[in-house]
């Protein structure tokens, strides 16, 4: 009998993990599975977590996941996404020498300014696309290197999140050009890692895993993975991606034209560019993308999902976000004058200040709850916009914006996107972007489609677009962001 082939695609995330069995072909998700993590943070601005919770926790959802499919045999290939910038350590019997430090924490203030007085900001950027920001890994390693010594003496492997998972399944320590641009360590006109960079930074470059092309096999599931798993031993595994390229692959974002925002606990503003991108200012990030020769910009602000999610937790509601967004659709725009700034984890794009902090502005005492939960929505959305914004300025066209993640689902904070961007948003078919974008990677790995645009232009289909709503009493104050908010 002939089996539906299929392909995995699994997304190693802030909150946990999100495992997807994909047709091969059609794209339609056939089993999904998931399982979640925890992160600790022993001082104000840092974040950390357990690179071992991570492979057992997802090793238990693929496990769980193929009991439910007739037979592994159907699984052609593998593709991790994941979180990035995050910083794993490995001794030489690869154990993890500390939790990891993840792209949130923002301890290494002092290490990026160390970093860019060495090298000089201008040259870090030209080479690498950005200026090194705390949140990046280079920064976390010479932290580890001036604070932890002991531990420092001990590293054999140095790897990203999602490597160090595809590491436990294969044994091969690999990574790929789009999650390693987030390092400040490759150079991204190589493609590679940047022996001048690395050297001055005191890195030995045995440490660092072998830089692939994000749809290459670089390995195939071992023994102990199978084990782990429920996978066929010898099924291939891909390079696979950082999670926002992943994501801008499921929003059909393969060619110039297309940006995607995506929101998760960050969020994400992302545009193809065919050369090399590199802004001066160093407000946006200028990465390989995780289609062959072809780069992107993108700004992240780090508390979009993650600011809405603080609120729901603060009010005490342990429910789907709809129950609170759904209170505030007799608010009008501009929340009756309360704003919210969204800097719960200090900022990166496009405001870089590690010592940011949230605010409500302007309450009084006819404000209620859903004036505030109407501001934080309104915070994100034009804290999105400010990147949308630098992208615009930069040339680059914005002309249909596809959005992922929570907000997608409903449908009031998807019109408030469509207002303050002032642009049509459309959203896809895919229903966790980054892990589908992995899966889009595995059909390309398993020789299913020849390349990443042809995989992307069969599978992703716009399923919703929405206008913005000029026609009210409130465009005038759409079309300008103050007004709007006062
Ligand atoms: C991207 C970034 C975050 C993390 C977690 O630069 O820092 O999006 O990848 O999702």
């Amino acid at each position: 009998m002939t089996q539906t082939p299929l392909v995995l695609g699994i997304d190693i995330g802030t909150s946990g993990c999100r495992v997807l069995a994909v047709h091969a072909t059609t794209g339609e998700v056939v089993e999904h599975e998931s399982g979640s993590w925890a992160t600790s943070s022993l001082h104000p601005h840092w974040s950390e977590q357990d690179p071992d919770e991570w492979w057992t926790t997802t090793a238990a959802s693929i496990k769980t996941l193929v009991s439910r499919l007739p037979s592994p045999d159907a699984i052609q290939s593998v593709a991790f996404a994941g979180q990035m910038h995050g910083l794993v350590l490995r001794d030489d019997q690869a154990r993890v020498l500390r939790p990891a430090i993840l792209w949130n924490d923002q301890r290494t203030i002092e290490q990026c300014e160390q970093i860019h007085d060495l090298l000089g900001r201008d040259a870090i950027i030209r080479c690498t696309g950005a200026p090194v920001l705390p949140g990046f890994t280079a920064p976390k390693l010479r932290w580890v290197q001036q604070h932890e010594p002991d531990i420092a003496g001990r590293i054999d492997q140095v790897c990203l999140p999602k490597d160090h998972v595809r590491f436990r399944a294969t044994g091969v320590h690999a990574t790929d050009v789009a999650d390693a641009s987030g390092t400040s360590w490759l150079d991204l006109h190589t493609r590679d890692w940047s022996t001048g960079i690395c050297s001055s930074l005191d890195i030995d470059p045995a440490w660092l895993p072998h830089v692939h092309e994000c749809t290459d096999i670089v390995g195939t599931i071992d023994a102990d993975g199978a084990e782990a798993t429920g996978l066929r031993a010898g099924t291939p595994v891909v390079a696979g991606a950082g999670d926002q390229a992943a994501a801008g692959l499921a929003c059909g974002v393969v060619r110039e034209g297309v940006v995607s925002v995506t929101i998760g606990t960050s969020g994400v503003v992302f545009a193809q560019v065919d050369q090399p991108p590199v802004d001066p200012s160093g407000a946006l990030h200028g990465f390989c993308h995780a289609v062959a020769d072809r780069w992107h910009v993108m700004g992240c602000m780090l508390s979009a999902g993650g600011s809405l999610q603080w609120w729901r937790d603060a009010m005490g509601i342990h429910d789907e976000f709809d129950a609170l967004i759904d209170e505030i659709s007799d608010v009008p725009p501009g929340s009756d004058g309360v704003r919210f700034l969204p800097y719960l984890s200090g900022e990166r794009s496009p405001h870089d200040d590690p010592r940011a902090s949230g605010a409500f502005i302007g309450l009084t005492t006819r404000h209620d709850r859903r004036h505030m939960t109407r501001a934080v929505l309104e915070g994100i959305a034009f804290g999105l916009n400010d990147m949308l914004d630098l992208i615009r300025a930069d040339g680059h066209d914005t002309g249909t914006i596809r959005v992922a993640g929570g907000a997608t689902r409903n449908p009031l904070w998807l019109q408030m996107l469509a207002d303050v961007f002032q642009a049509p948003v459309e959203t896809v078919n895919v229903p966790d972007a980054t892990a589908y974008g992995a899966a889009l990677l595995a059909t390309v790995g398993a020789g299913i489609h020849p390349d990443v645009e042809t995989a992307a232009d069969a599978i992703v289909t716009v399923t919703n677009r929405i206008e913005p709503d000029g026609d009210d009493d409130h465009a005038d104050d759409r079309a300008d962001p103050d007004r709007y908010q006062d």
